[in-house]
């Protein structure tokens, strides 16, 4: 489990010690603990996602009477040797609490079963204070080194949860029975000291875990369907995302003119990403001539070639972790060719055959099947299917998905595939409702050895994706203002 920070030692956790100078003199030790002004006392007004978490944690409530829920944040992750990947809070978590880029790593949210529904509790370590040796030796959590951690009466008033400090968590683990159910992906200590405290409980060898799935479906259905806080952090992702679009689009002379070009567009996209958010969502694809057939080409270490066509497929995360997730594809010198139009026109016509149908009521799939209507009549149209585009529609034969084998939709919000534990019934077989956000993504990939397709279209790749939510009577497309017809897409280039 997660470890106490009353616990030493807290020096120089992990393979440092060969390089560490901190003096371990006594009169050391007592001259750094002493003489630091005192911090004034700021107590918040909640912050805005406040209201919308406990509502969460009500509905959530609702799903689990009587049961202890357990939902931690998770810890930091290592990514070479003592140095961590940025840390990110579980998007559970952060749905539950309204804390976003600014978790304290390592912290556990615990719904305590009352008679009535549950009582909240966030457990996170606290600030060590000025006395203790974490304050200037240890790199990981140290003050010194990261910075000071806000105090358990900060967050409580920041958002609006009832704090305590993560070393009384111990006495959660020691409770746990047969009632209690567990995020399991989201701390790996943390699950596994709740395993080893059910299998001490139920005195058993095998762990009965179904609850625990409940738990994980349960939590990426709520999120389905988004509350009037996540839209708004929705436009503003696809906003900031746009912005990053336009740099890009201005750093175009520079960007060609470098041999790895498309790490400069990565860089570019990424550098307004931290300046408007936390981060992007994910890696940022910046995939320029036959990189576009790899549809998660992240490697981006490629020349932006004119002539050619550069796919650009990116998000901004916002400070409350809500991700846009957008693609869009350029000619790299202004102008698309005959071909690449005609592809280009195809990908757009089935977005927007897509988007057309779009209201509550239908079936999410119905989304994708519409897509796949204009894909098969185009390829069809362009000879390079076996059959007529009808009988590839046909569930057995599917030729034309050679051409886009991935799917058109996904839902987005705090995860770029969001609600991933959502059952399928509820997902790609469920019924599209007012407040859902996702993707519609078509496009067409015709790989540079690929024998099926005429030369002229080998190694073109087009991808368009947009950020849709659905309205009472129909659907909004959130990124409509960033250029999207082949017209449009030219004139944006030509105006930089
Ligand atoms: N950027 C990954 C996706 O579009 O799903
Ligand atoms: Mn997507
Ligand atoms: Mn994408």
């Amino acid at each position: 489990m997660a470890k106490s920070p009353d616990k030493a030692p807290t020096a120089a956790p992990r393979a440092t010690s060969n390089r560490s100078t901190t003096p371990v003199s006594d009169a050391f030790k007592e001259y750094i603990s002493r003489d630091w002004a005192d911090r004034p006392t700021v107590i918040p007004a909640p912050r805005e996602q406040a209201g919308f978490a406990a509502a969460r944690r009500l509905a959530l409530s609702r799903h689990f009477p009587g049961k202890r829920l357990i939902i931690p944040a998770g810890a930091a992750k290592v990514r070479s040797n003592d140095t961590d990947y940025a840390y990110r809070a579980h998007s559970a978590f952060a749905h539950l609490t309204g804390w976003g880029s600014d978790t304290v790593a390592g912290s556990i949210l615990v719904l305590e079963p009352t008679p009535n529904g549950h009582e909240a509790t966030l457990y996170f370590r606290r600030p060590a204070g000025r006395g203790t040796d974490e304050f200037y030796a240890n790199p990981e959590i140290g003050e010194f080194w990261i910075g000071p951690r806000p105090s358990l009466s900060h967050v409580a008033a920041d958002l609006g949860l009832a704090t305590s400090d993560l070393s009384a968590f111990v006495d959660v683990v020691d409770t746990v029975d047969g009632n209690t159910l567990l995020l399991r992906d989201g701390d790996r200590d943390v699950t596994d000291s709740i395993d080893g405290r059910r299998l001490l409980a139920a005195d058993t060898e095998s762990l009965e875990t179904d609850g625990d799935a409940d738990l994980a479906r349960d939590l990426s259905e709520m999120r389905l369907v988004k509350d009037g806080y996540e839209i708004e952090q929705m436009r503003r992702a696809v906003a900031a995302t746009k912005l990053a679009f336009d740099d890009v689009i201005n750093d175009l002379p520079a960007i060609v003119a470098h041999e790895r070009g498309e790490r400069l567009v990565e860089g570019t996209f990424n550098r307004r990403a931290r300046a408007e958010g936390n981060t992007v969502g994910y890696d940022t694809i910046a995939a320029s001539g036959p990189h576009a057939c790899i549809l998660h080409w992240t490697r981006n270490d490629g020349p932006v070639v004119p002539g050619d066509l550069i796919l650009l497929d990116a998000g901004i995360e916002l400070d409350s972790l809500y991700t846009a997730d957008i693609t869009r594809t350029l000619p790299v010198n202004g102008t698309f060719t005959e071909v690449q139009r005609r592809v280009y026109e195809a990908v757009r016509e089935a977005a927007d055959a897509a988007f057309a149908i779009v209201k509550p009521g239908i079936r999410f799939r119905e989304i994708h099947a519409e897509a796949m209507k204009v894909i098969a009549a185009k390829t069809a149209e362009w000879g390079l299917l076996p059959v007529s585009a009808s009988e590839s529609l046909e569930p057995e034969h599917q030729y034309h998905r050679r051409y886009m084998v991935h799917g058109t939709s996904h839902h987005l919000g705090i995860d770029v595939h969001d609600c991933a534990q959502a059952r399928r019934e509820l997902y790609l077989d469920g019924i599209v409702d007012a407040g859902m956000v996702f993707t519609i993504e078509p496009g067409l990939y015709f790989q540079p050895d690929d024998l099926t397709v005429p030369e002229e279209y080998r190694g073109i790749g087009v991808r368009i994706e947009d950020n849709i939510l659905v309205t009472e009577s129909g659907a909004e497309n959130l990124s409509i203002d960033i250029p999207r017809t082949a017209d449009d897409v030219e004139a944006w280039l030509a105006g930089r």
